[in-house]
């Protein structure tokens, strides 16, 4: 079963016929919300809000871990996780599509591992390729299939938030080669990792990271939320395109 998280502009996925919602506990606490069950076209999938469902959980508070092992309990078997990003290079515009093939994380004090040090040996998982290949694919394919312009790789940075960057922040992140910036990438790719289940990103840009083009001199929130909107009715258009791969 696919498990579809949605991320800032994403907090309902409005083709999802729901079949019921369940409250999931989890030995990491409570996932951001209840999962939510249905179908999209003719693939079952089970969609979570990573802010919750009302938006209220801010990046560092998301109980990433809780989130997974949720899903994975609820018997998913892919994960496409839907986030919001900054820009860092010219050619992705507020409103591109990106499926990132790499992440940097700066993130911090966030818990990162389902490893507790109480139970076995420490196991180290490969992480060389963050994203599962196969569920890259899938989007690039579908995204082609229904017509929707995407770039098919990006590194992805990962800060802490919930504050935007400095100018001089980004430019760092560009010096590390980044190309985009968001604050949910990690741990959210390392714990799929952790639980072999495969995993990829589908990021909308939602404005030009700090310091770049239009966001020079700051960063404008009433434009992004509209570029937000619009983007994601093409994000659900890939998402229902999915299912008739
Ligand atoms: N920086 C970090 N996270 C983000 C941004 C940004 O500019 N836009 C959307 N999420």
């Amino acid at each position: 079963m696919l498990g579809i998280i949605g991320g800032s502009g994403l907090t309902q996925l409005a083709n999802l016929d729901v079949s019921h919602r369940e409250i999931v506990r989890t030995p990491y606490g409570e996932p951001s919300g209840p999962l939510t069950f249905g179908r999209v076209g003719c693939q079952d999938v089970v969609f979570l809000a990573r802010h919750g469902y009302g938006h209220t959980i801010p990046p560092h508070l998301v109980n990433y871990r809780a989130n997974m092992h949720a899903l994975e309990a609820s018997g998913v078997t892919q994960v496409v996780s839907v986030a919001s990003v900054g820009s860092i290079r010219s050619d992705f515009g507020p409103g591109s599509l990106v499926v990132p093939h790499q992440i940097i994380d700066y993130t911090w004090g966030r818990e990162m591992t389902f490893q507790s040090g109480n139970d076995g040996p420490v196991v180290h998982v490969d992480f060389t390729e963050p994203y599962d290949a196969a569920v890259r694919k899938l989007l690039l394919d579908v995204a082609l299939r229904v017509g929707e312009k995407i770039f098919d790789s990006a590194v992805y940075a990962t800060t802490q938030g919930p504050r935007l960057e400095t100018a001089a922040e980004i430019d760092r992140l560009e010096r590390d080669g980044a190309d985009i910036v968001g604050m949910t990438g990690m741990p959210e790719a390392g714990l799929a990792r952790e639980l072999d289940m495969p995993y990829a990103a589908l990021c909308v840009v939602s404005n030009w990271a700090a310091g770049r083009a239009d966001s020079a001199h700051g960063i404008k929130f009433d434009s992004l939320e509209a570029v937000l909107h619009l983007a994601m009715a093409r994000v659900r258009r890939i998402i229902e395109g999915i299912c008739e791969a």
